[in-house]
């Protein structure tokens, strides 16, 4: 059965604001986000750049208006079902990467399909590992690879149950130029091969260039 019916928005956001320690970040944030498009977010050191990929991510609330995945409005959600649709929906890369120590740079990628309660594709997370040029470093701890290297896995473990929205927080912001343009290229073949949508914090007016739509964190506003 076919339906001629426009789908939902991978994302939107409608008048959402936030006032973080008494000082004001953003207010009447609105945009819309579908499968295959991707937008930079650059803003100053402070702007609240961060704040609002955690409020997209679900794991920070808005102090108005609101957050959707698809057919879900976030806030009309408890916590547990938030995770729960978080790990299908939502691919995302933190500015301080949160691997597991404990873990190798592959068992980090398995770690969403056991989360999920699935058998991990060996396979694609092998060929994910290939993707971000770490297929060398499968069998080594975080404490063995440099920050760049641990973005890079943080990476493919976002790609790894191909969820249809990537938040990706300054994910070139520890690679040197070469690494930065592999990294970006494996998020924007997301968007282009698999239909992600992607929304990435970059102050890189470069590596945001690359994106379909550049919108700025200035003076409270997303312009
Ligand atoms: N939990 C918090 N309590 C109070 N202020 C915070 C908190 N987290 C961040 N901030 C402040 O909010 C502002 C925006 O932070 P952030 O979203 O990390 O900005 P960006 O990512 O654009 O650098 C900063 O001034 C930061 O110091
Ligand atoms: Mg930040």
């Amino acid at each position: 059965m076919t339906s001629n019916a426009a789908p939902n928005p991978t994302l939107a956001l409608a008048g959402v604001s936030k006032t973080l320690g008494g000082v004001k970040l953003f207010t009447d944030v609105n945009l819309q986000l579908h499968s295959g498009q991707s937008l930079a977010v650059v803003g100053e050191s402070g702007s609240g750049k961060s704040t609002l990929l955690h409020i997209m991510a679900g794991l920070d609330q808005a102090d108005t208006g609101e957050v959707l995945w698809a057919d879900s409005a976030i806030h009309t959600l408890n916590t547990s079902q938030v995770a729960a649709k978080r790990l299908r929906h939502v691919g995302l890369v933190f500015q301080a990467y949160y691997l597991m120590p404990h873990l190798s740079a592959q068992q980090n990628i398995e770690l969403p399909f056991l989360l999920a309660g699935e058998q991990p594709n060996t396979q694609r997370c092998l060929q994910l590992l290939e993707q971000v040029g770490m297929a060398h470093k499968a069998v080594s701890f975080p404490r063995e690879m440099s920050g760049g290297e641990q973005q890079r896995v943080a990476i493919a473990r976002a790609l790894a149950l191909n969820p249809p929205l990537i938040l990706a927080d300054e994910p070139t912001g520890n690679l040197d130029e070469d690494n930065a343009e592999r990294v970006l290229q494996v998020l924007l073949q997301a968007c282009s091969a698999q239909g992600c949508a992607l929304v990435m914090v970059t102050h890189s007016l470069k590596a945001a260039g690359h994106l379909n739509k550049q919108l700025s964190l200035t003076e409270h506003r997303l312009v």
